[in-house]
């Protein structure tokens, strides 16, 4: 058996088209066009790539982009200042600092910071809240989009054990709240593994879905997955590879050629979670708008 493919990027596609009409129907009607600020203190190179993504799918779907690149040097009372002015600004309805900042910049603080009517992350601590007592509120926008492209796929998620690895703040612990709230589009049962587990072999092969989140390349084997698993791969690493034009390419946290084999459906990498990260980010920017309106 071969595995299904989940297409992130078709599924990302989709959704942006829909947000697209969104954004001009919010000029057409509102006088409105969505704005999105995105800040990035330094010059990690991974986080230099996803700001220029982020730019690029702004325009695409016709959105304001407003882009701050700050000096790595940055002090975290200028950082502040910045993050009050964006929350005054009736141009920006989304804001966004990109994360990791430099370890002098307490990154609590900051995200504290952002007016929660803005903050399209979802990590503001009000909107962490909400999301784990299961009121409306934006979602964190990767485990959002892992959510869609099991949806969008037509996975059942009700009454399956979904088995997450990792527990990071921004993937793999809001996935477990969103995915064992009770209603129609989750209640599942959730475990989550990480690096202190015991046996994790023995958990993830009674894994239905299993979500791989731990950022280290090709750790999940094909001996950990039962047959028929659908597995969604969130890991983003570099690798070495003297022949690619980088010298480097990217490769997930699953070893995708062998688990294939065993997985009833699979999201690749590059083409899976990564399109649809930012394609939930739009789209909480868009509910962000409608939010302030008071329209649906
Ligand atoms: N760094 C890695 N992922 C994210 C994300 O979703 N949002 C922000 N702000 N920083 C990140």
């Amino acid at each position: 058996m071969s595995a299904k493919i989940i297409d992130g990027k078709a599924i990302a596609e989709q959704m942006r088209t829909e947000i697209k009409t969104q954004a001009q129907e919010l000029k057409s009607k509102h006088g409105i066009t969505p704005g999105l600020a995105v800040v990035l203190v330094g010059e990690d190179p991974a986080s230099q790539v996803y700001v220029r993504m982020k730019g690029k799918a702004c325009a695409e779907a016709e959105f304001f982009s407003d882009e701050h690149k700050l000096p790595a040097e940055t002090s975290e009372a200028d950082l502040l200042e910045l993050v009050a002015k964006l929350n005054a600004d009736d141009k920006i309805h989304g804001i966004l600092v990109q994360l990791p900042l430099p370890k002098r910049i307490d990154e609590s603080k900051v995200l504290l910071a952002i007016d929660p009517a803005k903050d399209v992350d979802g990590f503001h601590p009000t909107n962490v809240g909400k999301m784990m007592v299961g009121q409306e509120t934006f979602l964190p926008c990767t485990p959002h989009g892992v959510v869609q492209m099991l949806i969008r796929s037509g996975v059942e998620i009700p009454g399956k054990h979904v088995v997450i690895v990792g527990r990071s703040n921004i993937v793999g612990r809001p996935l477990m709240n969103m995915l064992s709230q009770k209603n129609d589009r989750a209640n599942a049962t959730v475990t989550c593994v990480h690096t202190r587990t015991r046996n994790m072999t023995e958990i993830t092969r009674q894994a239905d879905i299993l979500i791989a989140a731990a950022g280290r390349p090709k750790m999940v084997t094909a001996d950990m997955v039962k047959d028929g698993v659908v597995v969604i791969d969130v890991g983003v690493n570099r690798v070495d590879d003297p022949t690619a034009k980088r010298g480097y390419r990217l490769v997930g946290d699953v070893d995708f050629e062998a688990v294939k084999e065993k997985a009833a459906a699979i999201s690749p990498v590059p083409g899976g979670v990564g399109p649809m990260t930012i394609t939930m980010l739009l789209y909480n920017t868009i509910t962000s708008v409608k939010t302030k309106l008071g329209i649906e």
